[in-house]
């Protein structure tokens, strides 16, 4: 089998997870940076075949993970795997084995989508004429045909991401590696690319993403691992994940905060669960296993006496999954570090 091949689920070979080595195995994996623990301990695996998400918020650890198991960054402790191979043992096997996104500041500006395919072939060690035909065939399952002759200056945040992508599949790898694919996408150019990933798996690679948002996962992942801090806090089928929350979110801030503890025993009362208080004063959310229960609550509410100013019904978000996980939300400060405690 040859390098390229190993993984690969296409073709007639074993059904996803049977009897073949996982794509991604990962025990007690970190990463530290002075005192600063990044990675702290994490267990995964990922089976062949399958998209997996890591799911956490900013400062999390999910780049550093990545860079770990891509060999970019020294594994501090613990040990990976990339489909049985010792990550820090075989450096250069791992490298033909995943394709690693967020390359593009090392993509040319003044070169064209084409030039820019062709020449990261050539890097590559790909002969001419098969890195020309790797371009085209690229740029057309990329979208970018039309494109493929203009600078890469004029092109938006949609289309770089996608040439991103197309250059870290030339070499066709079995694993690949997408580092927030989405964030800061608009919503078509987001559904775009979750197709663009589907097909990825379709054609038999398996894929390992990094998201903040739990919609993605949701679309996208067979199973997601939740993580906060370096550690891994949950783990499971995104379905299993929005049990932990219900099935919608009921959010209400009430008119005056101070009917916070009534509201409270409305909501215990109607549903039997208590809501989460939100840190900000008069907010509560409310997991609903119907989002049609929210009338309930809003009748006892108005029977009770309590006014409300906001009222809203929605999917969960990452940041009620890790209410409920952790107990604080994903609101932390820009460098992630969270050492103010709040
Ligand atoms: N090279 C570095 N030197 C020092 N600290 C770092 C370095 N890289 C990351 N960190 C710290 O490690 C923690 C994890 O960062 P990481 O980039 O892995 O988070 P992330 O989950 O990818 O976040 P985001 O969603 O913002 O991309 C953060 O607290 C970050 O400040
Ligand atoms: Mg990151």
């Amino acid at each position: 089998m040859s390098i390229t091949e190993l993984g690969r689920t296409g073709g007639g070979g074993p059904a996803p997870g049977e009897g073949v080595e996982p794509a991604v195995r990962v025990a007690g994996l970190v990463k530290a940076f002075g005192e600063h623990r990044a990675v702290d301990g994490i267990d995964l695996e990922v089976r062949p075949g399958e998209i997996f998400g890591v799911l956490g918020p900013n400062g999390a650890g999910k780049t550093t993970m990545l860079r770990m198991l891509a060999t970019l960054l020294k594994i501090d402790a613990g040990r990976a795997e990339i489909f049985g191979v010792d990550v820090a043992g075989n450096p250069h096997v791992i490298r033909q084995l995943v394709g690693v996104t967020g390359q593009y500041a090392s993509v040319d500006e003044n070169l064209t989508a084409r030039e820019n395919l062709w020449l990261f072939s050539r890097l590559q060690g790909v002969a001419p004429q098969r890195a020309r035909r790797i371009a085209t065939e690229l740029l057309d399952q990329f979208g970018l045909a039309e494109a493929a002759n203009k600078p890469l200056a004029q092109f938006s945040g949609g289309m770089r991401r996608r040439l991103d992508l197309a250059a870290s599949l030339i070499t066709r790898p079995p694993l690949i590696f997408l580092d927030e694919p989405t964030t800061g996408l608009d919503p078509r150019t987001r559904g775009q690319m979750w197709d663009t990933i589907r097909g990825l798996v379709a054609d038999g690679c398996t894929v390992l993403l990094t998201t903040q948002y739990l919609d993605e996962a949701d679309q996208l992942a067979d199973r997601v691992a939740v993580i906060d801090h370096g550690r891994k806090v949950a783990e499971g089928t995104p379905d299993e994940l929005k049990t932990t929350v219900g099935n919608s979110a009921l959010q209400l801030v009430l008119a005056e905060p101070g009917d916070a503890p009534d509201a409270v025993a409305v909501v215990r009362r109607v549903l039997g669960v208590d809501p989460v208080l939100s840190p900000e004063r008069g907010r509560l959310n409310v997991a609903l296993d119907r989002a049609d229960l929210a009338a309930d609550v809003l009748i006892g509410l108005r029977t009770a006496g309590v006014s409300v100013a906001s009222v809203s019904v929605a999917k969960p978000s990452l940041d009620e999954v890790f209410l409920a996980l952790t107990g604080h939300g994903t609101d932390r400060d820009e460098t992630g570090t969270e050492e103010d405690g709040r």
